[in-house]
């Protein structure tokens, strides 16, 4: 039975059905999957703890939606194609069939060395579809998996190991993107030198470079699994087990781990999905994600795979060996919905429409876009070069803590309105707040986006920290979930996501807290304090800009601010490294010793003559300085 709705009078209905009731809204929907026993209670909730339960009571292995569900239907569909970096090499592909046995096979294997139902296991991979049965061998044996994005650095991934004190790592020896070869396994090590919980480490062979193996504690992928039955019986989880943690960061110190629990999630992932994308069967989906992100769990592997879709993994870059990749991929897949960012739009966009021009993109019927407000140019440019004005986009607007869309058009569906996500999702209500959290009602108004009621793919806390989930998401405004985003509601009552209202930055669609960033620039010795604000940056969106007060002693300036990126780069990771970095000899501050970013993000965005009122200023001389060494 599909839930998918096909009208926009369709969607108003099952909104208004999803307002009145919903715990019969969900049930319906929750009910065209497998649980091995009904829940008891579709939804307990309160946001003062929080303490929010989907399906109460509720018994499922989520892997079983996603390959015993299919097998007999299904079984010879492709449920992953796999394209290399390298358009050389061949592909991959993955029928479900194939799928059930090569998860099977690896949980039977991590089931072996001793892991099981609660246990946390990293996945630091790269994008091959190892990486997603790693992902579903965890789940089908209760362990809780946490993938990191293999792009991080040591020291970020060292953090996450700690925090969730994983038991084991799973890796590969490197990573191919784009022309580089990149060290993945080595990364692994150095972070072990840090930490002393993880007892198994499996390295999937993908590069062929030399690594160095661990004698009892590290296995090759091929060896780990020999000998292992393909079949075996999913282990029985609750619904409110937790099926994941993913780190992401937030406005203050370390990023945080969102956890999301099995029964919720699995429905909410599959419903966005099918809705969302209008997913037919039969129909080729491709996310260009990375598994690292939410994106990657809900759209690459989840929501898809539990709709029984053919899901592309794509391992390499945009650019290589040229601009036109995408399109050739979308050519050679004959791809039907087609999933990206908004940053690889504007980057592809400054190539022109020349890479486009050899490939046949007549198979695309719906464009999506995540992970940052896309720009009206980039929608137009993405709609008529891509789409050739003939595909919907859905602009869709949600978060690692949602779980899955919330704000978007369904495509084809609620009409497009270029740079807006237009309208809620069943189930999902909106209400736009002032700073005080007085909700601003009827249509043209402006201010914070919250979130009144649960839905089913919602977090349910940060891992080991409940009173941290509660006050980032839940204490700002009473008895709402606030998301850190500005939004505008139009006078036709739709949506317009206006960017993060919190010192969180966003960079190529991927979120930088500011004071994560500082905390690393201050690693430095030479460093005596810093301030980081985001700018508007034409391809990333938002580029990082960092004000140091440094003792210059043997340094030039120079050499000061490479040493610093480099070691935001080592701390953190390539994609936190500033682009700006400005020497200086203080930051404004208010009397009470505050920083005033407020001032910085005008330099930084270089509209000095619009300071706004600086009469809290400690120094206005450090003001007059820092617009005079302004970087451009
Ligand atoms: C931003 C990514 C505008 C937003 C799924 C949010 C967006 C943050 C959109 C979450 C969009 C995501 N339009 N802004 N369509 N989608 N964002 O956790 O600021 O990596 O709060 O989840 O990205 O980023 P995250």
């Amino acid at each position: 039975m599909s839930d998918r709705i096909h009208t926009l009078s369709g969607y108003f209905h099952e909104y208004q059905k999803s307002l009145a009731e919903p715990d019969k809204f969900w049930a319906r929907i929750a009910d065209s999957f497998h649980w091995r026993k009904r829940w008891d209670k579709v939804l307990d909730w309160n946001f003062e703890g929080p303490d929010v339960k989907w399906f109460v009571n509720g018994k499922l292995n989520i892997t079983e939606n996603v390959l015993e569900r299919h097998l007999f239907t299904l079984g010879d569909r492709p449920a992953i194609i796999w394209e290399p970096n390298d358009p050389n090499e061949e592909g991959r592909v993955l029928t479900y069939q194939e799928l059930y046995h090569k998860v099977c096979k690896f949980s039977n294997a991590l089931k072996a060395k001793g892991i099981g139902k609660g246990d946390k296991v990293i996945i630091y991979m790269p994008m091959v579809p190892e990486a997603a049965v790693a992902m579903l061998a965890c789940a089908r044996i209760g362990a809780v998996h946490s993938v990191v994005f293999a792009g991080f650095s040591s020291n970020a991934l060292a953090d996450r190991i700690e925090d969730c004190q994983a038991k084991a790592v799973l890796t590969s020896d490197g990573n191919f993107r784009g022309k580089k070869k990149i060290e993945v396994k080595a990364v692994v090590d150095e972070a072990l030198e840090k930490t002393n919980d993880v007892e198994t480490v499996v390295v999937y062979q993908r590069t062929k470079q030399d690594v160095v193996m661990k004698e009892g504690r590290d296995y090759w992928w091929h060896d780990f699994i020999a000998g292992q039955a393909e079949t075996n019986t999913a282990t029985e989880m609750d619904s409110e087990d937790m099926l994941f943690i993913l780190y992401t960061s937030g406005s203050t110190g370390k990023p945080k781990g969102i956890v999301h629990t099995t029964g919720g999630y699995m429905v909410y992932s599959k419903y966005t999905f099918e809705n969302v994308f209008q997913y037919s069967p039969g129909d080729i989906y491709w996310c260009t994600a990375d598994i690292g992100w939410i994106t990657g769990h809900s759209y690459i592997v989840y929501g898809p795979l539990l709709a029984g879709a053919t899901s592309i993994m794509f391992e390499g870059v945009p650019t290589y060996p040229d601009a036109g990749r995408f399109w050739a991929i979308v050519d050679k897949y004959k791809v039907n919905q087609f999933y990206t960012a908004p940053t690889a739009i504007r980057a592809l966009e400054a190539h022109g429409t020349e890479p486009i021009e050899p490939y046949k993109l007549d198979s695309l019927k719906v464009l999506g876009t995540v992970g940052e407000p896309i720009n009206e140019e980039a929608w137009h440019w993405y709609h008529t070069h891509v789409g050739k004005n003939r595909c919907p986009i859905v602009d869709t607007w949600w978060q690692t803590e949602t779980g899955g869309i919330m704000v978007s058009p369904l495509a084809g569906v609620t009409p497009n309105k270029p740079a807006y996500a237009t309208l809620p999702l069943p189930g999902v209500q909106l209400a736009i707040v002032d700073p005080e959290g007085n909700e601003l009602t009827g249509n043209s108004v402006e201010g914070n986006l919250c979130i009144k009621f649960p839905w089913p793919g919602m977090l349910r806390t940060t891992y080991g920290d409940h009173e941290r989930c509660k006050q980032t998401y839940f204490a700002t405004y009473k008895g709402m979930y606030f998301t850190g985003d500005g939004v505008k509601r139009d006078h036709d009552g739709y949506y317009r996501i206006l960017g993060r209202v919190d010192d969180v930055i966003n960079v190529s669609g991927h979120r930088m807290g500011t004071a994560e960033v500082e905390n690393a620039i201050n690693e430095h010795p030479k460093v005596i304090e810093s301030a980081v604000v985001g700018y508007p940056h034409e391809v990333k969106g938002q580029g990082i800009y960092a004000y140091v007060i440094c003792d210059m002693t043997n340094r030039t300036v120079e050499n000061l601010t490479n040493e610093i990126k480099e070691t935001v780069r080592k701390i953190i990771g390539p994609i936190a490294k500033p682009d700006k970095v400005q020497i200086v000899s203080g930051l404004p501050k208010t009397r009470s010793g505050k920083i005033m970013r407020r001032i910085l993000r005008k330099v930084a965005e270089g509209a000095m003559d619009d300071m706004g009122d600086t009469s809290t200023l400690l120094d206005p001389e450090v003001v007059e300085e820092i617009k005079k060494n302004r970087i451009n």
